[in-house]
């Protein structure tokens, strides 16, 4: 199994690119099932998991490669049936559920599997393909849904107790498409991954107007041609590289950002006193402060402070001196990073969904564990700072969402390298 070693110290300076985004990419993916003509996604960042995805698209009967950043998609005939053994891998594979129903009338999909993260239910994407009138039952860890007659157009209130659910809106937006009549979706996920899926869709034909707010509204239609589209840049994998830049840097600058969809990261590095300058044509700048001020955040839907950047800027804090206040409402367990970054010697102390961190003056380099995608891109971060080199464990988890990060990084001026062990 592969491991990271990473060096602190480094300075990291220079222009770094941002990918397209895994959680925009991975919902189109799946929604090209919902046409029989050919559809050319581009800007697709090579990840474990949109490899997976397309895997997923051949494996349910589509024509699919991706080449450089460029998907093609043909699925002229699917399968509505997604086993346990094609699903198990990735959570996200539930977005294929919204489209193999719209398209065939019914689907079985095995139910994903834990997360670690938190509990991950999906019955809020089941009330709505149930409200769209299809059948659910959910037996023998497979969901099957059906809806021999069509779906037809309702409205459907999407909010769980956690807020809005991101690939539930996915679901249910896809089913949409074809059912008869008008769909309104209320308390949708306004997240920029939705809106962008919105886009894509739009383009293959569909009539979707009001994504990327609470209230989308679908008029459905019989059927979808093929389409181009660009994936939009990964806003996650865009601020992780800004608290690198925060952490370790003498000036970095990020190509290829949507500085509108990282507005509440953005206002938080400026509430501590980091310098973030926002250039024409989607460049960031952003150089650490001397002294930098202690915060708290909150993790909410979009456009709150988003839980994906949570672990990173839990890494953050751990140097910031005063004290700093991280709540978590959208996965209240997502804390695995907290033990790890302890073990550099972070002083953080975790109250149900709260951490209150301490900030210490360095951290100290220690073997650690990654747990999930965010918490490892903590972990990396927390190296680039820490005196010596820490081993970080369990990389397989940052390659699921961070394409080429250790060249990205080296590029910088990082040190760090893969071995086997
Ligand atoms: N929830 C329910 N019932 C449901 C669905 C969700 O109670 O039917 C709860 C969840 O347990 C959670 C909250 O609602 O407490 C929000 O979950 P959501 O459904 O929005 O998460 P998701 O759509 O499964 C996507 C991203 C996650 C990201 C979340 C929240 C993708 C592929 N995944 O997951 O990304 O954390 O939205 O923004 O888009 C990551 O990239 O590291 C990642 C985990």
């Amino acid at each position: 199994m592969e491991k990271l070693l990473v060096s602190g110290g480094s300075r990291l300076s220079g222009s770094v690119r941002i990918s397209g985004s895994k959680n925009s990419s991975l919902p189109i993916l799946a929604a090209t099932l919902l046409s029989e003509e050919p559809c050319i996604i581009h800007n697709v960042p090579d990840l474990s998991d949109t490899n997976y995805m397309v895997q997923i698209l051949i494996t349910l009967g589509a024509e699919a490669e991706m080449e450089n950043g460029t998907v093609k998609v043909q699925a002229r005939e699917i399968s509505s049936q997604a086993p346990y053994d094609l699903v198990r891998k990735m959570r996200a594979s539930v977005c294929v559920l919204g489209p193999m129903l719209a398209r065939k009338g019914e689907a079985f999909v095995s139910l994903p599997g834990g997360c670690v993260i938190g509990d991950r239910p999906i019955d809020l994407h089941l009330r709505g393909l149930e409200a769209l009138g299809a059948d659910v039952e959910v037996k023998g860890g497979d969901i099957r849904v059906s809806a021999p007659e069509g779906l037809k157009g309702a409205k459907i209130n999407m909010r769980g107790q956690y807020g809005s659910t991101v690939l539930g809106t996915d679901n249910v937006m896809m089913a949409a498409v074809f059912a008869e009549g008008t769909t309104i979706i209320e308390s949708a996920a306004a997240e920029p991954e939705v809106e962008d899926l919105a886009t894509f869709l739009n383009a293959l034909g569909a009539r979707i107007e009001g994504a990327g707010t609470p209230k989308i509204v679908i008029h459905g239609v019989e059927s979808l041609s093929g389409a181009e589209h660009a994936v939009i840049p990964d806003r996650i994998e865009a601020g992780t590289f800004m608290i690198a830049g925060i952490i370790a840097g003498d000036g970095v600058e990020l190509e290829n950002v949507r500085s509108d969809h990282l507005t509440s990261l953005i206002d938080s590095l400026r509430g501590s006193g980091h310098t973030v300058n926002l250039q024409d044509g989607g460049t960031i700048n952003v150089s650490a402060s001397t002294d930098p001020k202690a915060n708290e955040v909150t993790t909410e839907p979009y456009p709150g402070f988003p839980t994906d950047m949570q672990a990173q800027m839990c890494a953050l804090y751990t140097t910031t001196s005063g004290i700093s206040v991280i709540t978590e409402t959208v996965f209240p367990n997502r804390f695995m990073h907290v033990p790890e970054l302890k073990r550099m010697g972070a002083n953080i102390n975790l109250k149900d969904s709260m951490a209150v961190i301490r900030g210490v003056d360095q951290l100290s380099a220690a073997p650690v564990m990654a747990s999930d995608l965010r918490a490892s891109a903590a972990l990396v971060l927390a190296a680039l700072g820490a005196d010596g080199t820490t081993e970080i464990n369990r990389l397989y988890h940052i390659d699921r969402g961070y394409e080429n990060i250790d060249q990205k990084l080296r590029s910088l001026g990082a040190e760090l390298h893969r071995v086997n062990g």
